[in-house]
């Protein structure tokens, strides 16, 4: 197969590209950092070819993904965190967040829409955070929470075409975002775990490829309670981040 994945310079994205190439599988890694992405290709040259752009630029981003044909799977990895101080609201963080994570991944998908193969699959990470209102979480949740309505809606429209739409909710996944993090992150997998989850769900066709899966179905049943106790739940862990 052809496999795209942005965010390949690093993290969840970086160690899929490896095991989608050790399987054999041709596979282009994108991201900003050309040094970090061609420390991937090294591990399998005939396998991994590199294409570094910002995918918050939409130009670039057009001119890079045109050039690259033929794709079976488009892993939309790419992504930011930054976490909110109410004391020192910084509403510009929220458009950083959104750049990339919602209006940067929707570029790749306008410069990509028209190389896929008529079978191919779209797959689009969003994040756990998506289901419940998490302290501090407010711009990355919500832009999960975007991706995630975007991805179904497109799974509706592009369903025609033959383009199959995949989500990936991960939980903690132990990667340079996250250990960024002062809190205590439960159930954090590490990225060999979360790249097999991924390829795994992927392959066996499933729209949701949410883990680990105590978590995720913790998370996932939280979701559905009233909104009034979800957000006691969410007080609860913030006095437990606090304290
Ligand atoms: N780790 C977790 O616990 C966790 C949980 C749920 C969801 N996720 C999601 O999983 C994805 C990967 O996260 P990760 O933990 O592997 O993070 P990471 O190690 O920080 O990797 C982030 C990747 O995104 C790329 N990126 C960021 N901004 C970009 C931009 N403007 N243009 C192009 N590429 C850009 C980075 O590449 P360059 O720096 O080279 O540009 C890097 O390869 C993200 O979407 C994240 O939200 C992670």
């Amino acid at each position: 197969m052809n496999i795209l994945i942005t965010g390949a310079s690093s993290g969840i994205g970086r160690q899929l590209a490896l095991d989608y190439a050790s399987d054999g599988h041709n596979v282009v890694v994108c991201g900003r950092n050309s040094e970090a992405l061609s420390e991937v290709q090294k591990n399998h040259p005939d396998k991994i070819t590199c294409s570094s752009f910002d995918i918050t630029d939409k130009a670039s981003t057009k001119e890079a993904l045109a050039k690259v044909n033929d794709i079976d799977v488009a892993i939309l990895c790419a992504g930011v965190c930054e976490y909110l101080d109410t004391n020192n609201f910084d509403a510009d963080m929220f458009e950083r967040v959104f750049r990339v994570n919602v209006f940067g991944t929707m570029n790749c998908v306008e410069a990509m829409l028209p190389q896929f193969n008529p079978s191919a699959r779209l797959v689009i990470v969003d994040s756990l955070a998506r289901l419940l209102p998490f302290t501090k979480a407010q711009a990355y949740g919500g832009s999960k929470a975007a991706m995630h309505y975007i991805a179904r809606s497109l799974e509706v429209d592009l369903k025609p075409r033959g383009i199959k739409v995949q989500t990936v909710s991960p939980g903690f996944v132990k990667t340079p975002m996250t250990d960024a993090n002062d809190f205590e992150m439960p159930m954090r997998v590490d990225v060999e775990f979360a790249s097999q989850a991924i390829i795994k769900g992927i392959r066996k066709g499933k729209r949701d490829i949410a883990f680990p899966w105590v978590f995720s179905s913790l998370l996932k049943l939280m979701s559905i309670f009233p909104e009034s106790l979800q957000v006691k739940l969410s007080e609860q862990m913030a006095r437990k981040q606090s304290s």
